[in-house]
């Protein structure tokens, strides 16, 4: 059987990105491979590259496990689970440390980004972060991983560390493949439509969080920064702002970008915004209603307990062959 691993880091709100990105796509995937074992899990080991408070962590896991059912992730096809109860993940994550080299970790992306922002120094895990991730994906062999454009080249990385322990004690892991969706896999900001949605963004208007006042919503997507022309166009370059617009709408709504060039043909930019702004908060409304009902339910525990008990079976039975490939401990 397939296996398909992906996370989330809870480091707080989940944005619409996330959710067009990365939740939607495990939504869609859990229908689409039945013959697929999925495991997701909530990155609380990853969120603490940066200083975090105590209470807020454990609202924000708990809150993105009830968030990720709330949004359609079916307990019986997927095991949902949080990365630090699954102890095997720090351990290959350590061996991962002693496979990867110092510059390969220097030259990531996001840890360039991330380390200008860290002013009161730089924690040594923002570095050794992608030998984590590369653990938290070989400990399932991990066929799929679905992920948005963000993290292509931790994934890419993942793979030479996989054919390099494999080249170097045999073969271990199984090379995973990257999966990013054809579109939704960067939605934009509503106030620099060049710039990723993020959920750190410092202007609150540029970001929909999924638990967002639905009024509030809608507010966001009615002033969201467009271009002076006043066509309803898809163009990326030139109309980044609508662009990012249609996308949204699109999948939410199931219809093809040209569907809506034409539905819009003859509209201008506050009809199709209000459209938009209704379609998702209609959109959201359910995900919302039974984020809640979930938040306050013993059924939260149930499915975390399950799936934390299904990874660690696997994951357990792959620490100890990596353990024994490495000569480390008494195992024979
Ligand atoms: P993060 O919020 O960075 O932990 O990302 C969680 C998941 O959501 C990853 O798979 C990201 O690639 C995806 N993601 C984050 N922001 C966006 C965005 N603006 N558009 C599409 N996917 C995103
Ligand atoms: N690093 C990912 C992010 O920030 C989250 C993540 C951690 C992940 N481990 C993973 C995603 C394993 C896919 C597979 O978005």
């Amino acid at each position: 059987m397939k296996r398909l691993v992906s996370g989330i880091q809870p480091s707080g709100n989940l944005t619409l990105g996330n959710y067009l990105g990365a939740i939607k796509q495990f939504i869609a995937l859990q229908e689409e491979l039945s013959e697929t074992e999925f495991f997701i899990f909530i990155a609380d080991l990853h969120a603490i590259t940066v200083s975090q408070d105590k209470t807020a962590l454990r609202k924000n896991i708990r809150s993105l496990a009830a968030l990720y059912l709330a949004c359609g992730l079916d307990p019986k096809k997927v095991h949902l689970f949080i990365q630090s109860e699954v102890i095997e993940h720090n351990q290959l994550g350590y061996i991962m440390e002693s496979t990867v080299y110092v510059p390969e970790l220097e030259r990531m992306t996001q840890y360039k980004d991330k380390k200008l922002k860290q002013q009161a120094g730089i924690r040594s895990n923002l570095l050794t972060y992608p030998a984590l991730m590369a653990a938290d994906i070989l400990l399932y062999d991990a066929d799929i991983v679905p992920v948005g454009e963000d993290q292509k080249q931790h994934l890419e990385l993942t793979r030479n560390l996989a054919e390099r322990f494999n080249q170097q004690h045999g073969d271990t892991f199984i090379v995973p493949e990257p999966f990013t969706p054809k579109v939704g896999g960067k939605i934009m900001s509503l106030t620099d439509p060049t710039k990723k949605m993020s959920k750190s963004d410092d202007n609150q208007k540029a970001v929909v969080y999924l638990l967002d006042d639905l009024n509030q919503i809608k507010n966001k997507i009615k002033s969201a920064v467009t271009d002076s022309d006043t066509k309803i166009r898809y163009n990326v370059k030139d109309k980044p702002g609508i662009s990012n617009l249609l996308t949204i709408y699109s999948l939410i709504s199931g219809l093809k970008i040209p569907e809506l060039e034409q539905m819009y043909e003859n509209s201008n930019y506050a009809t199709f915004k209000s459209d938009l702004a209704e379609k998702l908060a209609e959109y959201l409304r359910p995900i919302q209603e039974r984020y809640h009902a979930l938040l306050a339910s013993p059924e939260l525990d149930t499915v975390l307990d399950e799936g934390r008990d299904a990874a660690k079976r696997v994951a357990y039975k792959k620490i100890m062959k990596v353990y024994k490939r490495l000569g480390l401990g008494r195992i024979k």
